[in-house]
């Protein structure tokens, strides 16, 4: 028995369990090596096999075409906000921004302090609750590039797919769903995530960057801030999060086991139906998002008021549910069903969810 409990956390959110457990085994000795992952040098040829194992697992989930450099950095999604615009926007150009969420708004805030910002698209005034469609997407064809958020974490909103950009390159922010489903990476420039919530732990940013781009980079950059300095020295410049990278190395192992993104893109969407069609069932619930823009990585809704929410996420906390309090900034409840969350987890909320409805509906 692990005393493990159903964790619907955002993030740092849940890992799968055979990652954990293989690096429980080999946490104080790599097999062959006799020393802890976090002991060894990031020079060292073991290092290099789990950097590279790691870069490989990944490529070969995504399918990531030569051309593109993939990076472990640090800093965070959140420093990738400000890396875009620092690399890519000139103080006489500008950005196209596809704002469906709090986080393409920090993004946002981000970019202005290095170039114009264009909102292609600002769905502020419908309470994020949708992505737009290409026709209400004002983009420029001069612009540097054009960024989205491909699943708000908070609000629940997700990209079925990918805008259409024509020739600028497309940059997303898949934090939230990296590795959740199978994405065509041709069709973007840029690709960022953090680790924590499908990949590994905090503390390492997965960049997936198209080579061609980096000619156009800024010059003049601190030497940390300047993607080339990383695609040069494969993630080697200084002192990488080694371990994070050798949990995402585990995690791509596991992933493919469980049949890859096309096997995963099926339970993620069996998962989330399961709540989806709860909240739908009756008027108990509020599904947050429209139905065609709604996350299946974070199911969000809201209850008749506010103490009934408290209610709710205490109850289920005391049930064995945790982590389904919405975030600070919107309330409601949300349920966060990354790739190792397990579906007997949803199916527990789900009867959780009809108990709570009977006896306080
Ligand atoms: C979509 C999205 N972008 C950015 C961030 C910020 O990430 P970090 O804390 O790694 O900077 C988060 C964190 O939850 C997120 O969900």
């Amino acid at each position: 028995m692990t005393g493990r409990i159903f964790n619907f956390s955002a993030g740092p959110a849940i890992m799968p369990l055979p990652v954990l457990e293989e690096a429980q085994r080999d946490l104080l000795s790599l097999p062959g090596v006799g020393m802890s992952v976090m002991e060894i040098s990031h020079r060292s040829k073991t290092f290099d096999e789990i950097i590279q194992g790691a870069e490989a697992g990944l490529r070969d989930l995504l399918d990531i075409p030569k051309n593109y450099a993939v990076l472990f950095l640090q800093g965070g999604a959140s420093l990738q906000f400000a890396m875009v615009p620092m690399n890519f926007l000139s103080p006489e150009g500008s950005a196209d921004y596809v704002v469906t969420g709090s986080w393409g708004k920090k993004a946002v805030k981000e970019a202005q302090k290095f170039g114009a910002v264009n909102l292609a698209a600002n769905m502020a005034d419908g309470g994020f609750t949708r992505v737009p469609g290409q026709d209400e997407l004002q983009l420029q064809p001069q612009a540097a590039y054009v960024h989205i958020t491909s699943n708000e974490t908070i609000g629940g909103v997700q990209f079925k797919r990918e805008p259409e950009t024509g020739e600028v390159p497309l940059v997303s922010d898949s934090s939230s769903d990296i590795l959740s489903r199978p994405i065509s990476v041709a069709k973007y420039g840029l690709i960022y995530a953090g680790a924590q919530k499908n990949m590994g732990p905090s503390g390492v940013t997965l960049v997936i960057i198209r080579e061609d781009l980096l000619p156009r980079v800024r010059d003049g950059l601190a030497t940390m801030l300047d993607y080339r300095t990383h695609v040069k020295d494969k993630s080697l410049h200084n002192t990488p999060n080694t371990w994070g990278i050798y949990i995402i190395g585990l995690v791509c192992k596991w992933l493919k086991d469980k049949g890859g993104l096309a096997a995963m893109q099926r339970e993620n969407e069996a998962k989330a139906k399961l709540l989806y069609d709860v909240i739908d069932a009756t008027d108990f619930y509020r599904g947050h998002a429209d139905p065609d823009s709604r996350s299946s990585m974070n199911v969000t809704f809201r209850l008749s008021s506010e103490d009934l929410e408290k209610k709710f996420a205490s109850e289920a906390t005391a049930a064995g549910l945790d982590g389904l309090k919405g975030h600070r900034s919107v309330g409601g409840i949300r349920a966060s069903i990354y790739n190792a969350f397990p579906r007997a987890g949803c199916a527990a909320l789900v009867e959780f969810m009809k108990e709570f409805e009977r006896q306080n509906g």
